[in-house]
């Protein structure tokens, strides 16, 4: 194989000295990149294919080659190849072992390329195969929320705005807004996959190469729908890992908006939801404690991801064409976020299974804070014709006079609401209820039970 005489890198031919031991410290990747191993054998098998295709290399050789790949793989899926930081990156360490098991004509393997165009189409190739894994675990966590939400159509609860009780709503309906963020969420990250789908392979250091190969060929064996169509912003580009990290703080984004939620909920002060003893830890100290320290895990985990995304940005602000070194750090940032998002969405689907809501203390929370105001003010406008700004005000009076009696509106008298109103009857004491009130919001997409259990059929025919 290419060496010097110190036994350094490929690139030893030219350089000389040894690389600065901080160097050897810090340039090496092959600790993060080697869970590219797979791709970046079937990219090279695509690749020397295609080499033997155009007859830039013999039928012997690129059986050779591919025979030497194949073991590699078996190697390492084994754990039977040890990897050498010497050799910096995943691409360097198979393309030695390469050398040792076929000999010299592992040289041939590197022709019409280079590992600019070799990472990106295997880290193009990975994120593929994660979009469709994280989708999956999605799949799942919706299907738990439906559940949950299946389970609790009848459950009434003060719906927030401000944290302030607003109008009565179903539990499951408040479910059902988390299954349609997660599976924007899942559409966010299919999207990605379409300005993502082209193959880099072949377009090499920068410039495209004189070799006569063929990019369509490499492409379409890969999967993707076409090669790129400019070398140079290929080897430049990580837009693609951006769209992945921003689709992970998205869903990171939403996992701690309803994590919050919940703790919230599950405090002393709101005792809305129990949590089973499965998701909960105890305190070292106080004896009687049982704390929601997933939900705070998952809180506190959007945190890594917006990070995550900001250093790919910071990483690629200013950076001139082409490649260069600054690059590396994409794979660690978007391991990172990946890993920790399906931890985060394995974490939520097994809190979904582990909590149960508190129907009492829902109920009698929704009791309070003369939650059936709008309601009472749209039957002034129903059944008096009067514009809804005017039954706003009648409305406001009404709950100043229950305020001032320390009542809450059903406790009211008809007369004391006649005072105000005097064309109202008793017909308007159903109003008050909050099942009437949740069950009267049948616009589409409102809290109504009718509308609540066609989207729970809707997503569950989608899966
Ligand atoms: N390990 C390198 C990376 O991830 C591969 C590309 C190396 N290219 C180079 N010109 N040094 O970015």
């Amino acid at each position: 194989m290419t060496k010097n005489k110190n036994n350094q890198a490929i690139w030893g031919t030219r350089i000389k000295n040894r690389t600065s031991s901080h160097f050897q410290k810090v340039g090496n990747s092959i600790d993060i990149d080697k869970r590219l191993y797979k791709e970046d054998i079937v990219g090279s098998i695509a690749h020397v294919e295609m080499l033997f295709k155009q007859k830039i290399i013999s039928f012997k050789i690129k059986n050779k080659i591919i025979y030497g790949l194949n073991k590699i793989e078996k190697e390492i899926s084994n754990k039977k190849l040890e990897f050498n930081k010497k050799y910096e990156d995943i691409h360097m360490n198979i393309e030695k072992r390469l050398f040792q098991i076929i000999g010299e004509e592992a040289g041939y393997i590197h022709t019409a390329r280079s590992r600019n165009d070799q990472v990106i189409t295997d880290l193009k190739i990975w994120i593929k195969s994660s979009t469709k894994y994280i989708n999956i675990v999605l799949d799942k966590v919706i299907s738990s929320t439906l559940k949950l939400a299946e389970k609790n159509i009848d459950t009434i609860m003060p719906g927030f705005t401000h944290l302030k009780n607003a109008q009565a709503i179903s539990f499951a309906h408040y479910l059902m807004a988390y299954v349609e963020m997660f599976n924007r969420d899942k559409k966010r990250f299919i999207n990605n996959l379409d300005n993502l789908d082209e193959s880099p392979l072949g377009v090499a250091a920068l410039t495209g190469t004189s070799f006569s190969i063929d990019r369509h060929y490499t492409a379409r064996k890969l999967g993707f729908k076409k090669p790129t169509n400019n070398s140079v912003d290929t080897v430049s580009d990580r837009d693609f890992v951006l769209d992945f990290l921003y689709s992970v703080s998205v869903c990171s984004m939403h996992i701690s908006r309803i994590a919050e939620e919940l703790i919230i909920w599950n405090s002393d002060a709101f005792n809305l939801i129990n949590l089973s003893d499965k998701v909960v830890t105890g305190s070292s100290i106080m004896p009687q404690k049982k704390n929601p320290d997933l939900l705070e895990y998952l809180r506190g985990k959007s945190g890594s991801a917006y990070g995550n995304l900001f250093s790919m940005l910071t990483i690629l602000k200013g950076l001139p064409l082409s490649y260069f070194k600054d690059l590396q750090d994409d794979k660690e940032i978007i391991f990172k976020s990946n890993d920790t998002l399906l931890d985060c969405l394995k974490i939520f689907d097994e809190l979904l299974k582990n909590l149960n809501p508190n129907k009492k203390e829902m109920i009698k929370l929704a009791n309070t804070g003369y939650i059936t105001a709008t309601d009472l003010a749209d039957y002034l406008v129903k059944n008096f014709s009067m514009p809804f700004r005017k039954a706003y005000q009648k409305t406001a009076a009404i709950v100043n006079l229950a305020e001032k009696k320390k009542k809450r509106l059903d406790e009211l008298s008809i007369e004391d609401l006649k005072k105000i109103e005097p064309k109202l009857t008793n017909d308007v004491l159903k109003v008050f209820d909050l099942r009437n009130s949740v069950d009267s919001k049948k616009s589409y997409g409102g809290t109504s039970f009718e509308n609540i259990k066609k989207m729970i059929i809707k997503y569950k025919k989608q899966k």
